[in-house]
């Protein structure tokens, strides 16, 4: 009989029976998902980003299709805070799967006050870490801004440290000229994980009406296009940083989730995916683990960094 291997992974003391989570805005609040597949047999799940209050998002079209990816500006559309720990949480807490907040702010103020309620509710509705994004593209003010410079990226990690003990994770923006210090500036400030990448600044043009695709004029371009850009920011990140790397952008199978690791992914994430076929995650969870029996590989952590250059 084939042993099977072991596919348990820990970052930032988030313990996951396996390495494949969900990447926030993909997943709605996982109960979307629950007609499709076992919520259970996830390693962790990201919940849409969330703002103090609920917000609208940006007006239509807001989804354009282009080359083997997708352009959204979407602009954090979301149901806030209150409905989130209220109706949301309770549905998922049925479930032994960990859930990971991803939370937003305009202002400084609004991720502190986020992340200190939630972290005032985290033992009674099993939040297992908050996954801080300072690396939207589609909203006026915050979002991205926060992590294209180090010292803002710095800043808002480090005010969020102070008021929560929950493990945080740094989502960094693909939008940067040099991702190593941003990624450095996170850790330095108290991040126990780095996410990446968010989705890469974009736009689409109506040749017949001259007019841009999308209201917003740009969004954020994810999918398979964006692979080949978050598969090298990933390896430059993993070695700058001494945290564990959550990989994520255009993984749509397992030999993409394995390539993330190999690169140096603790983690990796399934975003557009999931827009495709809602089982991608469970088809990749188990090609992972197919692929580690076919190359006689015990434990999933021998592959997180593992290549030959
Ligand atoms: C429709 C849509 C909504 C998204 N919303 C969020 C969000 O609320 N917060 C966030 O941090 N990232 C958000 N993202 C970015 C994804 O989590 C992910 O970082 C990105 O899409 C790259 O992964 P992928 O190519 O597998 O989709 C969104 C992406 C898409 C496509």
């Amino acid at each position: 009989m084939i042993k099977k291997p072991q596919l348990e992974v820990e970052v930032g003391r988030i313990r996951m029976k396996n390495p494949v989570m969900t990447a926030s805005g993909t997943f709605g609040y996982g109960e979307e998902f629950s007609p499709f597949i076992d919520l259970d047999k996830l390693g962790a799940m990201v919940l849409k980003g969330i703002t103090l209050k609920p917000k609208m998002g940006n007006p239509p079209p807001r989804i354009i299709e282009t080359p083997s990816g997708m352009l959204n500006a979407i602009g954090l559309q979301n149901v806030g805070l209150e409905v989130l720990v209220e109706e949301k949480l309770p549905y998922l807490n049925k479930f032994t799967t960990p859930i990971i907040i991803n939370i937003s702010g305009d202002t400084i103020e609004e991720y502190i006050e986020l992340a200190r309620r939630l972290d005032e509710v985290s033992q009674d509705k099993k939040i297992a870490g908050l996954e801080i994004n300072i690396s939207c593209p589609n909203v006026k003010q915050g979002g991205m801004a926060w992590g294209t410079d180090p010292q803002s990226t710095y800043q808002v990690v480090n005010e969020i440290r102070k008021v929560t003990s929950l493990p945080l994770i740094t989502k960094l923006s693909p939008n940067v000229t040099d991702i190593r210090v941003i990624a450095q500036a996170a850790e330095e400030a108290g991040a126990d994980v780095i996410s990446l990448i968010n989705t890469v600044v974009g736009m689409a043009i109506d040749i017949n009406s001259r007019q841009p695709k999308l209201a917003n004029i740009k969004g954020g371009l994810s999918g398979p296009a964006v692979k080949p850009v978050a598969l090298w920011l990933v390896w430059q990140v993993f070695q700058t940083v001494n945290i564990p790397i959550i990989g994520m952008g255009g993984i749509m199978d397992a030999q993409d989730a394995i390539e993330f690791m190999i690169a140096g992914a603790r983690v990796i994430s399934i975003g557009t995916a999931n827009l495709v076929n809602p089982q991608a995650t469970i088809d990749i969870i188990e090609g992972i683990e197919k692929y580690l029996i076919d190359n006689k590989v015990k434990d999933i952590n021998e592959l997180v960094g593992s290549l030959k250059v």
